[in-house]
């Protein structure tokens, strides 16, 4: 009993490292287009995106779209979402980054 409540917390340690963390590689692709990007300000897009982004469907890979198409995804869907406009930018460069830079 007790192992497998190990095992599944195990589960979601792996599941949470393998498509979450901001890269070096990702700051750099975001810097390229938003010269002010930062590795916190990515952070903290990726928490809103992972936080905001699943209540009415599964949360969507960056990858799905392309770059040129996210600015109104994010627009639309930030309202939907109730985000305010920085943190829409947020998300915004966010995805931008994880598609560039993973
Ligand atoms: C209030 C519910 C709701 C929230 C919150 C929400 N979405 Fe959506 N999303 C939808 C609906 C409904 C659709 C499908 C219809 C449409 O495209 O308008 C959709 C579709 C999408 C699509 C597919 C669009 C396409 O052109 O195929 C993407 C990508 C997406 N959402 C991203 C996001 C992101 C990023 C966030 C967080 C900022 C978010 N959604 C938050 C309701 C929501």
């Amino acid at each position: 009993m007790r192992s497998g409540i190990a095992w599944v917390g195990g589960m979601v340690l792996l599941v949470a490292c393998a498509g979450s963390s901001v890269t070096p590689a990702m700051v750099t692709a975001a810097q390229k287009r938003w010269p002010d990007a930062s590795r916190e300000g990515l952070e903290r897009g990726q928490a809103i995106f992972a936080s905001k982004c699943k209540d009415c469907h599964a949360l969507p890979s960056p990858k799905a779209h392309a770059a040129e198409a996210w600015p109104a995804i994010v627009g639309k869907m930030g309202k939907l979402a109730g985000l305010d406009a920085a943190s829409a930018e947020s998300v915004l460069r966010y995805v931008t980054a994880a598609r560039e830079g993973e």
